[in-house]
């Protein structure tokens, strides 16, 4: 039996972050042997809505890899893959949207959401980023994924991905699997700041290549109530755990759950302070950020390596690409000669 497939990706306007770690990339890491796994650098993606910003998407291309290299995604196994670099991606798009219906496009809630997003920063909407989630839709299918691990945003993506692979399958014969969504640990992970997602955008976010340094000052500001509006001023003022964002934290980064179920018990009767739980947190993180550290290092340090690794991964998945886009031709009868 060969192996089922993964396809799934990060648009490079940045480098990662915790938030995708525990909602996706740990997923990504574990499931390397079991699958045959493709990751896309969605840089098209990234450009519908950062045309103006190459430069900024040509350093995020680097970033994301040596992120990738560096929580242990293994470039022999799985195949990293510069979405550009596909023609046949941008073919897949143009016939998708021709059977995609329009009605069906516009409910999609992340798309919404997004659109509004661009909207309130009275940023230009182009076709090209109204267009992204058929183009999603071509990443996932393209080599024929079974499985897509994403954080939770991406899920209405993949339900609308399982629906268009359907319409193509009954109107031109079964060419595609009907991908499944795999959601992560822990599915939004909170900002710094409270608000409900860690994100580049809103700069509340603990990447994965912050320093310890960086790491403690940004731990230190951490709001510890998700409104901002009641800190905790005395060690002794009883304090609640629940939706506390420093121990929303722990519960996902510090394997110690002896010492999180102590400092939870602590806090809650007012027997420890913020500075306290905030200083183990510190220790937790990085902790688990300095083996990421060393491997980023390593690998940044031999930039040939990070490019042989990119290209490589991009021409096994043109060749599949090409493959898949053949099959979808004589589906489709789009032959003429
Ligand atoms: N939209 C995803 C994000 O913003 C990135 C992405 C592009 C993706 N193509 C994909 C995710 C295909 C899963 C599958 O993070």
């Amino acid at each position: 039996m060969p192996k089922q497939r993964i396809l799934t990706g990060t648009r490079p306007t940045g480098s990662l972050h915790l938030g995708h770690y525990a909602g996706a990339l740990e997923n990504w890491v574990r499931l390397q042997d079991e699958y045959e796994c493709f990751f896309l650098i969605a840089d098209y993606q990234a450009l519908s809505d950062h045309l103006g910003e190459i430069e900024r998407i040509r350093e995020s291309v680097i970033e994301v890899t040596l992120d990738w290299l560096a929580v242990g995604l293994d470039p022999h196994r799985s195949a990293f893959v510069i979405q550009s670099y596909i023609p046949e991606h941008a073919e897949l798009t143009m016939l998708l949207s021709m059977l995609v219906p329009l009605n069906r496009h516009q409910r999609n809630p992340t798309l919404k959401a997004e659109m509004a997003q661009l909207e309130e920063e009275n940023a230009e909407l182009s076709l090209g980023f109204f267009n992204y989630p058929a183009s999603q839709i071509a990443d996932i299918i393209l080599p024929k994924a079974h499985l897509v691990p994403v954080g939770e945003d991406q899920a209405p993506h993949i339900e609308y991905t399982r629906q268009i692979a359907r319409r193509f399958n009954r109107a031109y014969g079964e060419v595609f699997p009907i991908p499944r969504a795999l959601i992560g640990r822990v599915p939004r992970l909170v900002g710094l700041d409270g608000k409900a997602k860690m994100s580049k955008s809103l700069d509340n976010a603990i990447y994965l290549s912050d320093g310890a340094g960086t790491v403690e000052r940004k731990v230190k500001r951490m709001v510890t109530d998700i409104t901002g509006t009641h800190p905790r001023l005395r060690p002794t003022d009883p304090g609640v755990v629940e939706y506390n964002p420093v121990f929303e934290y722990h519960d996902a980064f510090n394997p110690d759950a002896a010492e999180v179920a102590d400092l939870k018990e602590r806090y809650r009767a007012g027997r420890v302070s913020d500075s306290e739980v905030k200083e183990r947190l510190i220790k937790a993180l990085n902790d688990f950020l300095d083996p990421i550290r060393e491997r980023r290092a390593a690998y940044a340090a031999r930039p040939d390596d990070v490019r042989a690794a990119l290209l490589d991964g991009t021409g096994r998945a043109r060749r599949t690409a090409e493959q898949t886009m053949q099959e979808v031709r004589e589906a489709m009868r789009i032959i003429y000669t």
